[in-house]
């Protein structure tokens, strides 16, 4: 008898993203002529940068030859691309890190669920509320969440509540935990937390032998200051934390897939008698017996956003997205929606109007205004009561959006 993982019944029966793209469907099937304009799951609509087209192009040509065939790369990325990573996004930044210490892969959502892998099942886990479901989903799979209760909380999951009371900023857990998920700039509030507020996480980190799992999918999309882009900007987080980043959001590859994971060779977790295991050979044993790298040509692609066009065109596409932002956050408020998020992040966090739940208020967008957007409940049950708004459609969707909600 082919006994199943039990925990997979106990987890919603679909992803959020896939029950949003159904109702959509369903409305597109029963209103074919409506024009439906999409601000639900943060899928990119501008195409990819020149510079990234012309390296996958002529990476393929590269694979056209026996001369410059590659077959089966190295699991944990190219040496061009993870240099070129530390080059750019960390030392240009004041942050030293090696090429070693980055793992290429195909996106963050992978990296953020896979590495629960290297984590015992019994690690108590803390994760923001609301929050990406990535994180609650695949820590029940591992059966690490225990059970599901009827508010759609799991028992054994700390939530750090973030809502308007506490300003988004999240409480330290007044229990001890040994794992946390942090994401920030936040999906799916869109705020953020400046480095103080940050630094206490690490020093709790740090005091408690935990280890923060940092999802910094959204960094390039920071505009203010005091902002950090990497946790790694805080002292003594190489020893507490690992990094997450994509190239979905930044340049445009939530199609192409990219991103990458940074585990600092310094950062330590526990065998059960106390004894200390690099993190970065457990993540490097996970990745090479699981996963067979990235594709040649999207790492070329990857490279490509490194060149000095590259660089100018991926922050020409930030700009148009961080546009777009401001035009939804001033929008809504102008239509007297209560706002949060938006200035350093591609999501706005709309309070839905008074007596409407998430879902409710979804439906209505959808089949009234043709607008599609994420249910804040689908993040956790403090985002109850809230929608998101993905700021990455067309200029043209976008200002229609706008002008669909205030009339
Ligand atoms: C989101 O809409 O929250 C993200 O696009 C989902 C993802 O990156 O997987």
């Amino acid at each position: 008898m082919a006994q199943i993982n039990e925990n997979f019944i106990k987890i919603p029966a679909t992803y959020l993203f896939s029950e949003i793209a159904k109702r959509v469907t369903l409305h597109k099937e029963e209103h074919p002529e409506v024009k439906i304009i999409r601000m639900g799951i943060g899928d990119v609509s501008l195409p990819l940068p020149d510079a990234s087209v012309d390296a996958m192009i002529k990476a393929a040509e590269e694979q056209r030859k026996s001369a410059t065939f590659r077959g089966y790369g190295p699991e944990q990325g190219y040496a061009f691309l993870r240099e070129a990573i530390v080059e750019n996004d960390f030392k240009a930044k004041g942050i030293k890190l090696e090429a070693d210490e980055i793992f290429v892969s195909d996106g963050a959502k992978s990296d953020t669920g896979n590495i629960g892998d290297i984590f015992d099942k019994h690690n108590r886990v803390a994760i923001t509320d609301p929050s990406y479901p990535v994180y609650v989903d695949t820590n029940a799979m591992a059966g690490r969440a225990g059970e599901p209760t009827e508010n759609g909380t799991w028992t054994n999951l700390v939530y750090l509540k973030c809502n308007a009371e506490n300003n988004f900023v999240p409480a330290l857990p007044t229990e001890k935990v040994d794992l946390i998920y942090l994401c920030y700039p936040n999906n799916p509030t869109g705020t953020t937390l400046t480095k103080d507020q940050l630094s206490i996480w690490v020093n709790y980190a740090k005091e408690n032998n935990a280890v923060i799992l940092f999802d910094a999918a959204y960094e390039a999309f920071i505009t203010e200051k005091d902002v950090p882009h990497s946790i790694y900007e805080i002292d003594g987080a190489k020893n507490v934390a690992i990094e997450f980043r994509s190239f979905s959001k930044t340049a445009g590859f939530t199609g192409t897939r990219c991103g990458y994971t940074v585990v600092p060779k310094q950062l330590m977790g526990f065998t059960s008698d106390g004894s200390k295991v690099a993190l970065n050979k457990l993540w490097n044993r996970r990745q090479t017996t699981k996963f067979n790298g990235t594709s040649y040509a999207v790492q070329r692609a990857a490279e490509g956003t490194y060149s000095i066009e590259g660089k100018k065109q991926v922050q020409t596409l930030i700009d148009f997205y961080t546009e777009n932002a401001r035009i939804i956050r001033e929008g809504l408020q102008q239509a007297g929606y209560t706002v949060y998020g938006g200035v350093n992040a591609p999501y706005i966090w709309a309070k839905s109007p008074e007596g409407l739940g998430s879902w409710e208020y979804f439906d209505y967008l959808l089949k009234e205004k043709n607008i599609v957007t994420t249910p804040g409940a689908g993040f956790g049950a403090s985002g109850e009561g809230y929608v998101r708004f993905s700021a990455f459609s067309s200029r043209e969707d976008t200002i229609e959006a706008m002008n669909r909600l205030k009339r």
